[in-house]
Parts: C-alpha cells; structure tokens; sequence
C-alpha cells in the first residue's frame, strides 16, 4: 500500500476475489477496473461464501469505499441482482460508486454475444455470454452508451434509437432473428437508472482525492494475462485488457501512482472456455485437480481444464504487468501428491523455448518440458506461517519464485481469510 494492483497471472480464477478480500482490511479503497459479469470471484467469510461479479470483493467491509471504474462494462440487470443479493444477506451497499464514465451493456449485446459464438462453430472461443465483447466493441466503435448517458433520458432515447437502427437491422439481416423494441428498453433501463442514479461519481477523482491523503487503494483486477486482449492467447482472450497497466486506463490515474503489482497465481493451472493451453492434463490427474479443488466456474458452472504449473506463463505475467510480488493461491489443493510437475519451457521444433509465443499454430506445436519436485504428504491447511509448511511445500514455492523471478509474498492453504499465508521476504 498506498496503491497496489492485484492481476491475474494464468487464465482467471486464480483466486483474486479472495486475496482482495483479504489485503481490502488494510485498504481505503477498493477499485474494479476491467472487464464485467464475466468475472465471477469468491470471497469466504467464516462459514459464508459470497460470489461477486460485478461488485468489488472489498464490499463485505462496510466502511470500505468500493469503486466500479469506467473501464468496466456494466449489465446494470445483473449490478441490481448483486446488490439485493448481498442486502439479503446483511450486507451494506452504500459505499458504493460507479464511474459515470463505465459503460453499459444492454440487451442487444447479450443476444450478439450469443449469436456470434453460435455462428462460429468448432472455433467459438467459449465466451460467457454476458455480452462483454459486444460491448467493448461498441465502446471502441464510438457507439455504445455510458452510465452517465443512462441517467438522463433524452440522451439515452437517442442513443438508443440510433444503435436499435442499426442492431436491429444486423439481428434480421445477418442472424435472421427478430429485433429489439425501442419501448420495452426504454422502459426497463429508465427503471435500472433510477435505481442506480445514487451511486454515480467521477471515480477517478475519489481515487485522487485518497492517494493524495496518503490513504490506501486496491486494484482488484478480473480475468488473467493469458486471457488479454493484447497479450493473450488471442483469440481466444476476453475483450478488456486484465494486465496491470490497465488499472491506469481503466480507474483514471497514471502509471507513477501504482506502488506495487501483485500477480495471483494458482499452484496449478486452470482454464475455463475454448483456446490452448500447453500443461492441460486430460488424464486421472487433471480429474484429481479438478475434483479436489472444485474446479467449476464461478460465474457459468463449467467444468475447468487443470493442468500442472507454467513457469513459462508465470515469467510471462510478471514481465507484461511488471510484478513485484505474487500470491500463490490453492497450494493446498497440491497436497497428497507423490510428485509435482513445473513447466519451465516448450519444446519447439527441437529447441526449447522459454518466453510464450504469440502464433497460436506454434504454441500448438510446443510440448511442456517438465521439472518434478517432491510432493508432501502433511496437511497444510492449518498452516499459519511459512515454518509451518513442510520442506517439500517450501521448495515448491521457492522454485516457483525462483522461475517467476518473483518474490512470494502470500500463500493461500484454504478458501477461508485464515487460511492465508503473509511473508514480507520470503525465505
Ligand atoms: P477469481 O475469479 O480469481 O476470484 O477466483 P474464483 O473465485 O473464480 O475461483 C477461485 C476458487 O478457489 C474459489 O472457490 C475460492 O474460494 C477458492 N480459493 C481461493 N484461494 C484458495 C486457496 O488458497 N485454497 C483453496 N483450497 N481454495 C481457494
Ligand atoms: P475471473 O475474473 C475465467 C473467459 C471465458 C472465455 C473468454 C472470453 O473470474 O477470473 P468473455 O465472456 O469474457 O467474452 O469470454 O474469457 N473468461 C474467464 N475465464 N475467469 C474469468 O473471470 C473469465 N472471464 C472471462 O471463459 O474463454
Ligand atoms: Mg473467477
């Protein structure tokens, strides 16, 4: 702290939502600043589990101001839901804010999301469906509508009757299916505007305003590295950028105010949707991960591909988000395991290769060239520091800082708060 982001180091679902959660006690602020209801992220809190899409994991302290940035997209349906689902179970929303500058995700976008994927076939890239792409393709055409423009009427009526000529016209012509009314819209939205009008400010100024008194702001990115749109595994990525420098872009400061960047990465690898994925075990072992560390997606249910860790992936994130630190999630999951594989390169065409290549033919060429370590045997789950992790678990993590050329600065042996491990230096 003052300022640090939390990225994601694999391909989501490392465990972020927790690791905000956790570090958010010691924060003033806690920022959402990419992607939309495609993020799914669970928080633990004594024996409560709670799934946030939208809504910043740092909202389970009331006194924490949390922040929706204006480089989300927001399905304000789906922003409502949150909220009346977290004041069911007691929780208090009011320290909320939303960039005026967020855009939104409407109807039309949810339906494209889906028939685009439909009209791909065999090469869908496996989205969520909530209509993220849609939407950051009308923000990058200069088409789409932001909160603020949702919040007064006449400016929405027009907006909306200008993306309707054309939506409409791309619904019947291309995907041969019926158009949305103008009306039914109008209603529905004017109905989410007044319920969210209370929660709309300049963001970026309230983060400003925190830093410069020496107050502290977490970054809660969503999605990871692999799935960037720049940096990923393209196409198969999402359609917002989760590496840190878009904490910046998407919260409104520069880069000289973020003090540290905190990589969050799984013990292992998981990847949920279509595209590639070098470590991916298909055999009894991926079923073990799977199986033992719940492996199902948060927001969709699927089933995740597992496989071992990538070194290769893990140099890759600290070097496009700058990594000071990571935070190792899930190590107890790896417990029981005879041995344990890291991947510290690819075989390419007889040669191995240690950065991540960006044609995806050739990564389908490359074979994971692996290192085995010892597993261990003895419940980790109750371990408090790193003296209480047995040597095997300590050496895996030391090689896994080694190969990251990171520090590992929290470890996680559980889903709960307590289960966190917090070493400043570690070894
Ligand atoms: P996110 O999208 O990065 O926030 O991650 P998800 O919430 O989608 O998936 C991570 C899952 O792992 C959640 O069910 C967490 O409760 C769980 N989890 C997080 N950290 C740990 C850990 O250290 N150990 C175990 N066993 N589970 C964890
Ligand atoms: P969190 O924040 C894992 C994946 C989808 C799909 C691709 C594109 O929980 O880590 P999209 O709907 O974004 O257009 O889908 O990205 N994806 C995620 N995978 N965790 C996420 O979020 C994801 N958000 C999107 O499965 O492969
Ligand atoms: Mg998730």
């Amino acid at each position: 702290m003052p300022s640090v982001v939390l990225t994601g180091a694999q391909w989501g679902d490392e465990g972020k939502g927790k690791v905000t959660d956790f570090l958010a006690e010691k924060a003033d602020i806690v920022v959402r600043f990419q992607g939309g209801n495609n993020a799914g992220h669970t928080v633990v809190v004594g024996d409560e589990e709670f799934k946030l899409h939208l809504i910043p994991s740092g909202i389970l302290y009331p006194e924490k101001t949390c922040i929706i940035g204006n480089g989300v997209v927001i399905d304000p349906a789906v922003l409502l839901e949150e909220l009346d689902y977290l004041a069911k179970r007691g929780i208090n929303t009011e320290n909320l804010r939303i960039s005026e500058r967020a855009h939104i995700i409407m109807p039309y976008h949810k339906k494209l999301d889906e028939l685009i994927e439909e009209s791909k076939g065999a090469a869908k890239i496996g989205t969520t469906k909530r209509g993220i792409g849609p939407a950051y393709m009308d923000k990058a055409a200069r088409t789409g509508i932001r909160f603020i423009d949702m919040l007064e009427r006449e400016e929405f009526a027009e907006a909306l009757e200008r993306n309707l000529q054309e939506k409409n016209k791309l619904l019947a012509k291309v995907y041969n299916v019926e158009g949305f009314s103008r009306d039914e819209i109008m209603e529905e939205y004017m109905g989410y505007a007044d319920r969210l009008r209370k929660y709309a400010a300049d963001t970026s100024i309230i983060i400003h305003d925190c830093l410069q008194a020496g107050r502290n702001v977490l970054f809660e990115g969503a999605q990871g590295t692999l799935l960037d749109l720049d940096h990923g595994t393209y196409p198969y990525v999402t359609s917002s950028h989760p590496i840190a420098g878009a904490a910046c872009i998407g919260a409104g400061l520069g880069p000289t105010q973020i003090n540290k960047v905190i990589g969050i990465i799984k013990a292992y690898t998981t990847r949920v949707g279509e595209g590639p994925f070098p470590t991916e075990l298909k055999d009894e072992t991926g079923k073990h991960l799977r199986d033992k560390g719940f492996e199902y997606g948060t927001t969709t249910g699927r089933p995740r591909r597992c496989g071992w860790f990538d070194a290769v992936i893990a140099r890759y994130t600290a070097r496009t988000s700058g990594l000071t630190n990571l935070a190792v999630t899930k190590l107890d999951v790896l417990t029981g395991m005879e041995t344990i594989k890291i991947c510290t390169g690819y075989m390419f065409r007889d040669k191995v290769i240690s950065e991540f290549p960006a044609s995806l033919k050739a990564l389908a060429e490359c074979q994971p060239v692996y290192e085995e370590i010892q597993g261990w045997q003895e419940d980790i789950t109750g371990a408090k520091t790193i003296a209480d992790l047995p040597e095997a678990a300590r050496n895996y993590l030391r090689r896994i800082s080694e190969l990251a050329g990171t520090p590992v600065s929290i470890i996680g042996v559980g889903t709960r708060r307590s289960q966190t491990i917090v070493i400043d230096t570690l070894f």
